[in-house]
């Protein structure tokens, strides 16, 4: 019995330092590789970065992309670096270029960082580290959120713009002139019951959405006259959502804008456009 519990013990005892490392483990998400300038600029202006901004760079090397935010673009943010050096290198040049009030850059490991300040988020990182950070993103910022990554898509996401530009600067990097930069929104959760009110030309009568969400995809059903009608093209990006409803011999494109928690927006078949609305509801269809 006792040999039992100790050999219980011994594991139990393994389990958990096993688990103290783990949750000490930093991966290594890239070497420091700065991105040019050039394409600092370009991914800034991409997102449109103003001085209503906060703009955090994950894997920030020697800050860069948070300076150039602040100094031309008048952002504030900051950025989270697991190398010393390149920390301090940065927070010099903020002090040296006076912006020490609006930016500043931490020694911190990237994957545990607190992101949900952000209004714009930078990435320049090894591509499976990028799908690493996919739930993080979701589950820290707000809808809306820009995300601009250079050179790696998050798959799962779809972008809402994709530069591709040839750059000289990168062969020594990649190996290949090839650039890209992926522009996101973080999409608002809308997975869930909704009660749709949609013109009589679809459904007379509301019909119930039963909408599954995996990043900005959107996937499920509606419920029309008892019948499962699935959703297809479904996507979510920011707050707006499509999705086409075949009915009636016909394709229904869906569009709308989700505000506070309701969908208002326009259905086009065949050319003719008329209103329609969603509200969350309790109800399983
Ligand atoms: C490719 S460089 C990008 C530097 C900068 N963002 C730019 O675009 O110029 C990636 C940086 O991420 C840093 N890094 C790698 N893993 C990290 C982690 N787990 N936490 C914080 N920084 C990390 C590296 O030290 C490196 O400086």
């Amino acid at each position: 019995m006792h040999k039992i519990l100790r050999g219980l013990l011994a594991a139990l005892g393994t389990v958990l330092a096993f688990g103290t490392q783990a949750a000490d483990w930093t991966i290594n998400a890239g070497p420091y590789v700065p991105s040019p300038q050039s394409v600092v600029a370009d991914m800034l202006k991409l997102a449109q970065v103003g001085p209503q901004d906060t703009v955090i760079d994950l894997g920030s090397g020697d800050g860069r992309i948070v300076l150039t935010a602040a100094k031309v673009f008048g952002a504030r943010g900051f950025g989270v670096e697991i190398k010393d050096d390149l920390v301090k290198q940065a927070n010099a040049a903020a002090q040296a270029q006076g912006l020490a009030a609006r930016v500043r850059f931490m020694k911190a490991d990237l994957f545990k960082t607190d992101v949900s300040q952000a209004t714009v988020l930078t990435l320049y990182l090894l591509p499976h580290t990028v799908d690493l950070l996919r739930d993080k993103l979701i589950a820290e910022l707000k809808p809306g959120t820009r995300v601009i990554s250079h050179d790696y898509p998050l798959n799962g996401w779809h972008p809402i713009k994709t530069v591709h530009m040839d750059l000289d600067d990168k062969l020594p990097i990649s190996g290949t002139t090839t650039t890209l930069i992926f522009l996101y929104r973080v999409p608002e959760n809308v997975a869930g019951h909704w009660r749709a009110t949609v013109p009589a030309s679809v459904h007379t009568g509301p019909i119930d959405l039963e909408l599954e969400q995996k990043y900005t995809e959107l996937l499920g059903a509606a419920r029309i006259a008892g019948e499962r009608v699935p959703i297809a093209d479904g996507r979510i990006v920011g707050r707006k959502l499509s999705f086409t409803l075949s009915t009636r011999n016909r394709t229904h494109a869906f569009e709308a804008d989700v505000i506070n928690g309701a969908a208002y927006g326009v259905v086009n078949a065949a050319g003719q456009r008329a209103a329609w609305r969603a509200n969350r509801s309790t109800t399983a269809n």
